[in-house]
């Protein structure tokens, strides 16, 4: 729809001007540092930075309904800088002028429901927001987006030149990075740090395919991590880790799209997110906030973090009595949920600063974080499968976070869960086959079941010229073949002949 053809009232708003007002906040020391310049960690102190914005009044002299509304009718508008997670752009960046905004088709993944029959296996309705579809198949490209939008915008108003973008990652991160600053062409290069033999043959091809430099290293994400560190700290890159509290922002608009989504009435709902470095956790307990503070949602919903018991630093936190919880990095163990397979998070300064923050305006039963088995995750990877839901690996780590929620009596009657599945299941469907092939035993301690193994089957006719490639067969050795291969699958299917 054309500017002109909305609702008048609404036409001057409809693309939004830029207006200052966000801050890098220290965490650590408390200070407010300006968006000048692309900050990692606090200038004064070193502290994890979380950005914010200082006007927010500027949010808040508008009642909900109008920002509602605003929203709705702007999916409309036929904007692409505001097609995507920019669709919110007041509550997102607004510094970052339209024109910088860098869109590549993120954001606004559906949400779909889970048929009745998979509801009644699971034992409770729910959703699935399937956060795979986004360009690089993953969510990390809300975050990508806003964090090189970002740059963008430096790089016009700051003359910024040779600008080289680096990463460590448990793939995910790298693809979306990769093909963001491939959009930029010569104005951003980009190079990626991965664990060697630790990201899915799928995740590899990404950063290859939109031309980064890919860095193979030995050990783990946590150890790629700390040597991206030490690049940022000595040498000049601009680094789009999760570090970086751009990416963090821009994830916030996976809250703001589940509130729209459900007509921003998510007072009834139960998201379960999984946890690696606790960035996205931190994004949607901070972006529902927001949107509670403006009056777009009254109601809060509750927030379930999902870890594996072989990569579970965030839950063992929190597992500990208050007040004397102690944060200890754990060693990890081999995981299917790959992506979040992370002992030291980034962000843990982040998540429980928020966590604080929700708990106080949502109620102290209304966060909470789980442990799954591997076992578990790889079940419910496949069983939402066979309910039409695709979702991956980490995605049936939340879904296996809604079986174990249930028992623990944390959800039940009158709850609709959503489940986060982060990535597409394409990128993790090597798990699916080892799971077919039983071949996960070692390390991730899964056995296959058996009710759920699916494999091909050969079919070769034995008494009949098969078909070769670049061969061609004569007419009845082709009749003799079709028949004959129609017949053993019949056989297999258990046909009946008409
Ligand atoms: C597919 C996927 N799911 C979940 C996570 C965990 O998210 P976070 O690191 O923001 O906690 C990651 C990355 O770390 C990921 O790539
Ligand atoms: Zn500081």
């Amino acid at each position: 729809m054309k500017v002109e053809q909305f609702p008048e009232d609404l036409r001057d708003y409809l693309i939004p001007a830029a207006a200052d007002g966000l801050g890098y906040n220290c965490l650590a020391c408390g200070r407010i540092h300006p968006p000048r310049e692309l900050y990692y960690t606090c200038p004064d102190c070193g502290g994890l930075l979380l950005l914010e914005d200082a006007r927010q009044d500027r949010l808040t002299e508008r009642p909900g309904p109008f920002w509602r509304r605003l929203f709705d009718y702007r999916r409309m508008l036929n904007v692409q800088a505001l097609s995507g997670i920019f669709t919110f752009h007041e509550f997102l960046a607004p510094l970052i002028p339209v024109e910088d905004i860098v869109y590549l088709g993120e954001g606004h993944s559906p949400v779909v429901a889970a048929p009745d029959h998979l509801a009644r296996e699971i034992g409770l309705p729910f959703f699935v927001k399937h956060d795979g579809q986004n360009p690089s198949a993953s969510f990390k490209d809300r975050g990508m987006a806003a964090a090189v939008s970002y740059l963008k915008y430096l790089i016009r108003s700051r003359g910024l030149t040779e600008v080289l973008a680096v990463c460590a990652s448990t793939g995910d991160t790298s693809a979306a990075a990769a093909l963001y600053s491939a959009a930029l062409g010569d104005l951003v290069k980009s190079a990626v740090l991965l664990p060697k033999g630790k990201v899915t043959r799928t995740q590899l091809s990404q950063p290859l395919g939109a031309g980064a430099r890919v860095f193979e290293l030995p050990g783990l994400f946590d150890d790629c991590m700390k040597v991206v560190e030490y690049l940022s700290e000595n040498y000049r890159v601009a680094l789009l880790n999760s570090k970086n509290p751009w990416r963090v922002l821009g994830q916030e608009s996976y809250a703001f799209e589940l509130c729209q989504q459900f007509d921003y009435e998510v007072g009834d709902l139960a998201l379960f997110v999984p946890v690696g470095n606790a960035g996205n956790i931190t994004a949607v307990m901070s972006g529902l906030l927001k949107m509670r503070r403006c009056g777009v949602i009254e109601r809060l919903p509750k927030v379930l973090a999902v870890q594996s018991s072989h990569a579970n630093p965030v839950f063992r936190y929190f597992n500990q009595p208050e007040p004397d919880r102690v944060y200890r990095p754990v060693t990890v163990r081999p995981s299917v949920a790959q992506a979040a397979m992370i002992g030291d998070p980034v962000s843990f300064p982040r998540v429980l600063r928020m966590v604080r923050d929700y708990r106080q305006a949502a109620g102290e039963d209304r966060f909470h974080v789980l442990q799954v088995e591997e076992q578990a995750i790889m079940d419910h990877m496949i069983l939402a499968n066979r309910g039409g839901l695709t979702v991956c690996t980490q995605g049936g780590e939340g879904l296996a976070g809604l079986r174990e929620a249930l028992r623990r009596g944390l959800v039940g009657p009158g709850d609709r869960a959503v489940v986060d599945s982060t990535a597409h299941m394409l990128k993790f469907a090597e798990f699916q086959n080892a799971y077919f092939d039983d071949r996960l035993a070692d390390g991730y301690e899964v056995q296959a079941n058996p009710a759920l193994i699916n494999r091909p089957r050969d079919i070769s006719p034995r008494g009949v010229p098969l078909p070769e490639p670049g061969r061609t067969q004569s007419p009845e050795d082709r009749a003799a073949y079709v028949s004959a291969a129609a017949r053993d699958i019949a056989e297999a299917l258990g046909l009946k002949s008409r």
